[in-house]
């Protein structure tokens, strides 16, 4: 049966609208509607550091879309609470998850591994998300340690490289994909400004910016595009086992602060990452998702 383009475009706009914010059992459930084959619209994500915040709301975003992902954390105990809040939603043909530390190699392996069969091989887009945050602020730079700063380079910069790597051969164009997948790690605005004592997360998060380009450079004869996001703050108080609402701990000022009146949320980065995930002339770049803060100039109160 042929069917005209415009009216396949409309039909699976019609769907990805009507299932926006709602969950995957209610519409998914099969897979096909009136015939179609809803694996061809949708995606299948790999993320790390997705037990809680962002990697856990842009995980619970995406499959409320229809997509498929595989969720990769170190913390049992987040990774416990957010497959319970999966299984309640989703159907478990829909996700996956591995306990890994991206610090180790081995488990970095067998994840990938476990992945590759979710999959079958066929992976669309890696965020690499995870990240040691603790470093921020935590000491002074003439006593910060090399084990802190190790943990940093490790988790931030080598857990990238070695999780993108990895995830190769589930990317690269091949037989019956005319297009690789893409790679997206997640910066921060820290990688360009920063506050004292936060030497080990800027310079990480800096270093990605070079990651991308250079891997851009060497994976774009695979068809592979790789890009990084750089959010700005967004709050993520509801993304883990103790959170609370969204607008906890958030004042008038903090909103004010922004040029776009608010505090970032992990919708925003939702939005870049689904650009990205679809963007063929986009690769090797870095996006700033920061409701214009870094482009705010700062004097000293008079
Ligand atoms: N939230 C923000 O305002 C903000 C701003 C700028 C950049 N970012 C970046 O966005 C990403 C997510 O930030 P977040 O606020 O959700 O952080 P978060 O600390 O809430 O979540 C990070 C997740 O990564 C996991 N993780 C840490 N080390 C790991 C390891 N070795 N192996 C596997 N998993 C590990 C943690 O368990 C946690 O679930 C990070 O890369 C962060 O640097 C966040």
């Amino acid at each position: 049966m042929t069917v005209p383009v415009a009216f396949l475009q409309a039909y699976y706009s019609l769907v990805y609208f009507a299932t926006l914010g709602t969950c995957d059992k209610v519409f998914y459930g099969s897979q096909r509607i009136f015939g179609f084959d809803l694996h061809q619209m949708t995606k299948n994500f790999l993320i790390t550091g997705a037990a809680r915040g962002i990697g856990r709301g842009l995980s619970r975003l995406l499959l409320q879309r229809g997509h498929s992902v595989f969720l990769i954390d170190n913390s049992k105990t987040e990774l416990e609470h957010t497959s319970d809040y999966l299984a309640q939603n989703f159907s478990s043909s829909k996700y996956s998850v591995a306990l890994c530390d991206i610090c180790e190699p081995l488990q970095i392996k067998s994840a990938i591994e476990k992945a590759a069969k979710f999959f079958n091989g066929h992976l669309d887009v890696l965020i690499n998300n995870a990240a040691y945050t603790g470093a921020v602020g935590s000491a002074p730079f003439a006593e910060l340690s090399l084990e802190m700063w190790n943990k940093s380079i490790q988790t931030n910069l080598t857990g990238a490289m070695l999780m993108s790597q990895g995830c190769l051969p589930m990317l690269r164009k091949g037989a019956g994909r005319q297009r690789g997948g893409c790679i997206i790690h997640m910066s921060s605005t820290r990688a360009l400004q920063s506050e004292p004592n936060s030497e080990g997360y800027a310079a990480t998060k800096a270093g990605l910016i070079g990651l991308t380009h250079a891997m851009a450079c060497s994976l774009a004869g695979d068809s592979i595009a790789v890009n990084v996001i750089l959010p700005g703050w967004i709050h993520v108080a509801n993304e883990c086992k103790d959170g609370g609402a969204w607008e906890d701990l958030l004042s008038k000022e903090d909103h004010r602060w922004h040029f776009s009146n608010r505090v970032g949320k992990v919708e925003d980065i939702l939005r870049a990452v689904e650009y990205l995930a679809d963007a063929e002339f986009v690769t090797g770049t870095e996006m700033v998702v920061d409701g214009g803060v870094t482009r705010k100039m700062v004097y000293p109160e008079v």
